[in-house]
């Protein structure tokens, strides 16, 4: 058991610098770090990091994908299964451990396997055909973490299961094209291919294995090549691209029907104007891929390029225990999209906190701001205002790092007159505006774009 998970013990007395959880007072005074690899989203990063994930959700519900919560745990067994034992992800990067009651359970490491899992679970199967999900948040892999690679990282996902219809695979990437766009990346690729299905797979595994076996590999390239040939294609050392330039290719090993599939997407992405390139070589992480995978690659982030990517999985459903369904879906990486929108300069959002802000000038005035200002939050107009007594230039200063488009300043004057002065901070016009007037006014000159 993990040494910090102590009952409370009843002995330990109040002003004996020992607390309750046997820590002492100069323990609590340590300061603490974010875990490493694990990266913090605080203001004014953080509205765009809401602005990442909710524009894609958008564009999911937008083309009917439900809303879907899940677990931020799961059985240990749901992502070596559904995962894959050969991927780095299951072998070396899962946050496994045993709770109290001795069940092993695991940080989420990626969405899919918990989807499938409350799909089965649920019999959201059992009606309308295809499901389509789509769901957010944090995800865990223990990965040696640098810029773009961190321990907790951020996804929004859809998937679509239950039809297994070209169509399907073109709607899930043009969406997450669509959205990289509304978020403003410009500078992206998509890259494509297609990993077989279950009748060609076996042959293109043997004649890859034939290939890699020739080839002078260390020892433990040669134990991947024998579980998962596929991964060694994705060896990032030069020595090992180099050896491997010539490997076959999964696309040359295509059945009739995985080619045809592949050439239907590939068409129809053509006509929804989606721009993309094969990669032969793609190889995805995770083992659950087969026919059509993707990525969405950035080059302005370095080695950790993918913003997204995602692929069609039709034996998983069936692998974790329900129906021969198949699926395909997506992950679009919110931590990395929001480095590339770095990498681009290209911020796409208003980044000011609130637009109107109240400045009382005196006592009286104090609680007839805050009025004023609970009544413009009433009517959906962001608002705050300077507490603490702040004098003028203080209160001033505060509207500014707000980045306030209004101030609304009430002295004794005002006060008498019933009136509010209402002060546009882009021009330093002021406005002495009858009370009941104020919000009514205010929410006329926000209609308009800011000078
Ligand atoms: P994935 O490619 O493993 O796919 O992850 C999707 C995206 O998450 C990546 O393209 C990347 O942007 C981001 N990502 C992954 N690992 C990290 C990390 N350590 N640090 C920062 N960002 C990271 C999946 O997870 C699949 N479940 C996607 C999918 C859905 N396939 C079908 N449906």
């Amino acid at each position: 058991m993990c040494k910090y998970h102590r009952e409370p013990d009843p002995q330990l007395k109040l002003g004996t610098g020992i607390n309750w959880f046997g820590v002492s007072e100069k323990q609590q005074l340590t300061k603490f770090s974010a875990p490493k690899g694990v990266p913090d989203y605080y203001p004014p990063q953080s509205p765009l990091f809401l602005h990442v994930r909710d524009t894609f959700s958008h564009q999911a519900h937008l083309a009917g994908y439900e809303h879907i919560e899940l677990p931020i745990f799961e059985d240990t067994g749901l992502f070596a299964r559904g995962v894959g034992e050969s991927t780095d992800v299951v072998s070396k990067e899962m946050y496994t451990f045993a709770d109290r009651g001795d069940r092993s359970v695991t940080l989420r490491p990626e969405g899919t396997a918990g989807v499938m899992r409350s799909v089965i679970e649920h019999n959201l199967d059992r009606g309308q055909l295809p499901v389509k999900l789509t769901y957010h948040g944090p995800f865990f892999r223990y990965e040696r973490p640098q810029a773009g690679r961190y321990r907790q990282l951020q996804q929004v996902g859809v998937e679509a299961i239950g039809v297994d219809d070209p169509l399907l695979d073109a709607e899930v990437i043009a969406l997450a094209d669509r959205c990289y766009r509304a978020v403003g990346l410009t500078q992206y690729r998509l890259e494509i291919s297609s990993l077989g299905d279950h009748t060609c797979r076996p042959e293109y595994r043997q004649a890859l294995q034939a290939f890699l076996f020739a080839l002078p590999l260390d020892d433990e390239t040669k134990r991947r090549a024998e579980v998962n040939p596929l991964r060694v294609l994705d060896d990032k050392r030069p020595e090992v691209k180099e050896m491997t330039a010539d490997a076959p290719l999964m696309l040359d090993y295509l059945s009739h029907e995985a080619r045809d599939h592949f050439e239907t997407v590939t068409g129809l992405l053509d006509d929804l104007g989606v721009n993309y390139v094969i990669n032969p070589r793609l190889v995805r992480g995770l083992d659950y891929y087969t026919k059509t995978c993707f990525e969405f690659v950035h080059d302005g982030l370095g080695a950790q390029s993918g913003i997204g990517g995602g692929g069609r999985y039709d034996g998983l459903m069936a692998q974790l225990g329900g129906q021969a369904l198949s699926g395909i879906g997506f992950g679009l990486g919110v931590d990395r999209t929001l480095l590339a929108l770095e990498a681009e300069q290209v911020n796409p959002i208003d980044t000011s906190r609130v637009h109107v802000y109240g400045v009382a000038m005196g006592d009286a005035a104090r609680s007839h701001v805050a009025a004023l200002i609970d009544q413009c939050r009433a009517h959906g107009i962001a608002a705050d205002m300077s507490y603490g007594g702040r004098g003028l230039k203080g209160a001033m200063k505060g509207a500014d790092r707000a980045g306030a488009r209004f101030a609304l300043v009430v002295g004794e004057s005002e006060l008498e007159a019933g009136q509010v002065m209402v002060k546009n901070l882009a021009t330093g016009e002021q406005v002495a505006t009858p009370r009941n007037d104020v919000v009514a006014s205010l929410q006329q000159q926000l209609s308009r774009p800011s000078q």
